[in-house]
């Protein structure tokens, strides 16, 4: 059979993996070329040959998939685009980006016919935005409440174990799970992305009546006896309409949220129906990230999504 062509922007900690990944399935995938700052540092990757730092001409209908492992807005957000309005599936892991021009994305799949996907921007191996498209299809959502930062789920088991705030960042910076700049991770910017997606797939279109964001310091973390310590995501459609949280949160010890250890990161879908669906798996970090783009890579070449 031909092999999937992609094209891959970023060659980071998630986007090493992901090309190691790609060389590891060669059989089954081939990467066309690799979008990064500076192809001067990278000449003794396996891939050097492909790496590109020319952006402009990086969108071409040559390829089957286009995977953003890029960060911030640009030029991820104008990349998913024009790849999009050339036909071409695109996966992203991404989420300042998508969440950034979601609506945009959006109307270019749909006239192209493309496939949108960013399952790996949420949850990282944790099958949060699958589980969610999967109930918005032939379910209404009552709310979501996650947690979706892995990084400060880390750090808050790390000090509930006896660790200093700062070792316990130190930590999570090592083992690849925080931003480039971690500050992302502890007062709201990540999450609030990926709570923006996880709302837009939600509640499509609707604008949130209350917003309340809450920062994650040394001094907040003070692990209360018998309970749970936890940052929690939250988006409930009320009487009033829809309201969004996203801060520290005491919860019973048994509470499912409780139970995301470590970078681990878990979500509680509840449907109008009174149903409740619960999803876990691993978050941050370059292997579950990596995983799931392979995972969104392969169903749009195989014609699953799109
Ligand atoms: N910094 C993010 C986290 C990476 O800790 O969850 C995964 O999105």
């Amino acid at each position: 059979a031909r092999k999937i062509r992609v094209a891959v922007m970023g060659a980071g900690g998630v986007g090493s993996m992901f090309l190691q990944r790609c060389l590891e399935w060669s059989d089954l995938i081939e990467v066309d070329r690799v979008l990064v700052r500076d192809p001067s540092k990278r000449r003794d990757h396996p891939l050097a040959g492909k790496f590109t730092s020319d952006a402009r001409s990086f969108a071409r209908a040559d390829v089957d998939v286009f995977v953003d492992i890029g960060t911030g807005v640009s030029p991820s957000a104008e990349l998913l685009e024009q790849f999009l309005k050339l036909g071409v599936g695109v996966t992203s892991a991404n989420k300042q980006a998508v969440a950034a021009v979601h609506g945009k994305l959006k109307d270019a799949a749909k006239a192209s016919g493309a496939a949108l996907t960013f399952s790996a921007s949420v949850g990282g191996g944790a099958p949060v935005i699958e589980a969610l498209l999967r109930a918005v299809k032939s379910h209404k959502v009552k709310s979501i409440a996650g947690v979706v930062n892995g990084t400060s789920n880390f750090v808050i088991d790390q000090v509930e174990a006896g660790k200093t705030f700062d070792a316990a960042m130190d930590e999570a910076r090592r083992l690849g799970f925080a931003e480039p700049d971690s500050t992302a991770d502890l007062d709201g910017t990540d999450v609030g992305a990926k709570l923006r997606l996880l709302r837009e797939i939600a509640f499509p279109g609707v604008t949130p009546v209350h917003v309340e964001v809450g920062a994650i310091t040394a001094e907040s973390l003070v692990i209360p006896k018998g309970k749970g310590l936890r940052y929690v995501a939250r988006a409930i459609m009320t009487s009033k309409g829809l309201e969004v949280s996203m801060k520290l949160e005491e919860l019973p010890a048994d509470h499912y949220l409780v139970g995301a250890k470590g970078e681990q990161n878990r979500a509680i879908i509840e449907l109008e129906n009174g149903e409740f669906w619960y999803v876990t798996g691993k978050g941050a970090g370059a292997w579950p990230t990596s995983e799931s783009l392979l995972a969104d890579t392969l169903d749009i070449a195989r014609g699953l999504k799109g």
